[in-house]
């Protein structure tokens, strides 16, 4: 695996290829961006992943600072797994050598909900960096993981409307045994706290048995899941139940039909601050 800073080196090494498979990450590893590489290599030659952790997608109060930079044992993975050919890890001067005042803005409708709500500004960072790495790394086709749900919308939609020439593969979410979804921010969990954490998946679970069993009380529904997860001690920013293709609430006879639902939430244990989600 070739291992490059600068974006002069990338396209060295890329020159000529059109049928790259880009995977980008902030890095910290775990077997979810893998799992997503491996995904990659199914689709493209070579596979080009990315490690950069964006400063322009965290807000003011949020983990910028001590989010896990582990970029040598992150090359340990990579090299271990062998399906990476080129590691792109520019650093901040590297991406934004001036303050970055083009900024690709996603809908309000899809980039100021949910997550957006709560992280004003994230989907404009990830929107913005996803388009500056695309450029760099011209992609046929990049990898998202549907862990991060909104985030994967938002980048299709956006490829689709600026018709850039680059598919978009979801993959899968990736679980611990005990369900809960890999996160690079589950390094953050107390020992106590990582033993209630599977708890999340456990209450999307229960809402979309409940959906499943003929309930169509979307608030009703949405109510009972955050008063489950207050009475385990979390601090519920959101749970929501959602058309799948626009993630707008549904109406009871949209439920009724049959359309598809995504639940997603987002929750703090402590200071960590998890999301997930499940399809309906
Ligand atoms: P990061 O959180 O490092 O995630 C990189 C990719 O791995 C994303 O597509 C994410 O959805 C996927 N991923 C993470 N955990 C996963 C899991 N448990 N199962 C499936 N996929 C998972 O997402 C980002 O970085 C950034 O916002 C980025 C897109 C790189 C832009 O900065």
């Amino acid at each position: 695996m070739k291992v490059v800073h600068t974006i002069e080196e990338l396209r060295d090494q890329l020159r000529g290829q059109l049928r790259v498979a880009f995977v980008p990450t902030m890095g910290n590893l775990h077997k979810a961006h893998l799992s997503l590489m491996k995904l990659a290599r199914q689709h493209g030659d070579p596979v080009v992943a990315s490690i950069f952790v964006n400063r322009l997608q965290f807000g003011p109060n949020e983990d910028f600072d001590r989010y896990p930079r582990t970029l040598a044992a992150d090359i340990e993975k990579l090299e271990r797994e062998r399906d990476v050919y080129v590691l792109f890890a520019p650093d901040e001067r590297e991406m934004y050598p001036e303050p970055q005042s083009y900024t690709v803005q996603p809908p309000n409708d899809l980039g100021d909900i949910l997550e957006g709500h709560f992280r004003p500004g994230f989907f404009t960072g990830v929107s913005t960096v996803v388009m500056k790495l695309f450029s760099c790394v011209q992609p046929r086709v990049a990898v998202f993981g549907k862990k991060d749900y909104q985030q994967l919308m938002i980048v299709r939609n956006m490829c689709r409307q600026f018709q850039l020439p680059v598919e978009v593969l979801a993959h899968e979410t990736v679980r611990d045994t005990d369900g809960l979804a890999l996160s690079s921010r589950n390094v953050y969990l107390q020992p106590a706290e990582r033993n209630e954490a599977p708890f999340l998946y456990a209450v999307l679970h229960e809402l979309r048995d409940q959906v499943l069993a003929g309930h169509f009380d979307r608030q009703a529904l949405e109510d009972r899941a955050v008063a489950a997860l207050a009475g385990h001690g979390w601090k519920v920013d959101y749970v929501a139940l959602r058309r799948r293709r626009d993630l707008y609430p549904p109406t009871r006879e949209e439920m009724q039909a049959g359309e598809p639902l995504v639940v997603l939430a987002a929750a703090k244990l402590g200071n960590t601050r998890l999301i997930d989600n499940l399809e309906i």
